[in-house]
């Protein structure tokens, strides 16, 4: 393959969580033209990407956004190091390797922090939250993930806001994985901070991380500790808002992708892309289960973007992997604790019906010549739930 031709890309469909298969707008805006980011054609882009970042969390005229490079997790960490004081503390809801991830970014900051570990798979309780927080002094933020990817599981982040304000404590949502397509919103919700990234429900190129928030909490950051110096909220905030240009060289093309893609999710809304995901996803279930395959979790529990599936018996994640990446679907391995058993399926991004169509019959193909049969048994959840949500 000679330098600038990726014909493969085209042809794959991708089935891991992000990045994921964008419109071909979103592509197309990322041959914009070379721009030089302190230039005022930057400061209008990036004007009008934090705007539209703060419509689609849900804000309103208090809130705002900043636009990070980075990954998902560079918006998250910046969160975390940026918004707990000097004395504060973080309580890490942990029911998956993302909401554990917090406990991790706490320590590597050296943020006092406490790990409220619920087992992978198992529902926040907010009850426990709540009780965490009653028992501990010195907790001001509870970090909570919203769609926890490692799972598919989506959590209430509304519930267990209230519990963290009951306590007088901030909360910090993960949103990486669901803002675009499930319902969160940091007006409604009352949420003080909340990550995302362009390169997932948003269906924009990977390459950009946010946080939004009131603007009295930006502000708010003037005096708090400098952790970091490239996550420092309050610098890019400082940045973006007062000089209308980026703390440090951005990744232009990737704004200009965003600009494209969240003027699609915005045209679509988030409701319209749920029902999307959830047509696409109740297709794929329905046809897994068909295939005698286990699904984890009830189907209430489940988000519209990502399936945890059984890896069937006898096979291996690498060799499910390969025979099906043969035929040019992607799939994506599970993690840590379930990364033995199951593998995901994610129906984020621009995937059509028929691509769902063509990969269940190709996965169909690759267990019956593998078994001999075609596997007639219907599954049951991990839970013993048949249905379909
Ligand atoms: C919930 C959640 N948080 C954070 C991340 C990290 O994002 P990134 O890989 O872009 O750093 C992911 C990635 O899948 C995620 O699903």
């Amino acid at each position: 393959m000679s330098a600038g031709t990726y014909e493969h890309a085209e042809a794959l469909v991708l089935m891991n969580p992000g990045p994921v298969m964008t419109d071909s707008r979103v592509r197309t805006a990322l041959a914009g033209p070379d721009l030089c980011h302190r230039e005022p054609e930057f400061s209008e882009l990036m004007a009008r990407v934090r705007h539209r970042t703060t419509l689609v969390a849900g804000g309103d005229d208090r809130h705002t956004s900043v636009v990070l490079t980075g990954s998902g997790t560079s918006a998250v960490e910046a969160a975390v190091s940026s918004a707990v004081p000097e004395d504060g503390g973080l309580l890490a809801v942990d029911n998956g390797h993302y909401g554990e991830r917090f406990a991790h970014m706490a320590e590597a900051h050296g943020i006092r922090s406490h790990r409220l570990e619920l087992g992978w798979g198992n529902p926040v309780d907010p009850a426990a939250v709540d009780r965490a927080l009653a028992g501990r002094t010195g907790l001001t933020h509870v970090g909570l993930v919203h769609h926890e990817t490692s799972s598919g599981m989506l959590n209430d982040v509304a519930a267990v806001t209230r519990v963290a304000h009951s306590h007088g404590c901030e909360v910090i949502v993960d949103a990486v994985s669901s803002i675009g397509a499930e319902r969160i919103g940091l007006a409604a919700d009352g949420i003080d901070w909340l990550a995302g990234s362009a390169n997932k429900c948003l269906e924009g190129a990977p390459g950009l991380g946010f946080v939004s928030a009131s603007r009295t909490a930006f502000e708010a950051l003037a005096g708090a500790p400098r952790r970091s110096y490239c996550l420092d909220l309050h610098r890019h905030y400082q940045a973006q808002e007062k000089a209308q240009a980026p703390a440090f060289t951005p990744g232009v093309p990737a704004f200009y992708a965003f600009d494209a893609a969240l003027s699609l999710a915005l045209a679509e809304g988030w409701e319209a892309r749920n029902a999307r995901y959830q047509g696409l996803a109740r297709q794929l279930r329905s046809g897994l289960q068909e295939l005698g395959l286990e699904i984890l979790l009830p189907p209430e529990q489940r988000a519209a973007g990502l399936t945890a599936v059984r890896i069937p018996a006898g096979w291996s994640y690498a060799e499910l992997h390969e025979g099906l990446r043969a035929h040019r679907f992607v799939i994506y391995a599970a993690q840590e604790l379930l990364a033995r058993d199951y593998f995901r399926l994610s129906t984020m991004g621009c995937m059509t019906e028929e691509d769902i169509g063509r990969f269940l019959a190709v996965l169909r193909r690759l267990l019956r010549d593998r078994d001999g049969t075609a596997r007639p048994e219907r599954a049951r959840t991990r839970t013993g739930d048949e249905g379909e949500g």
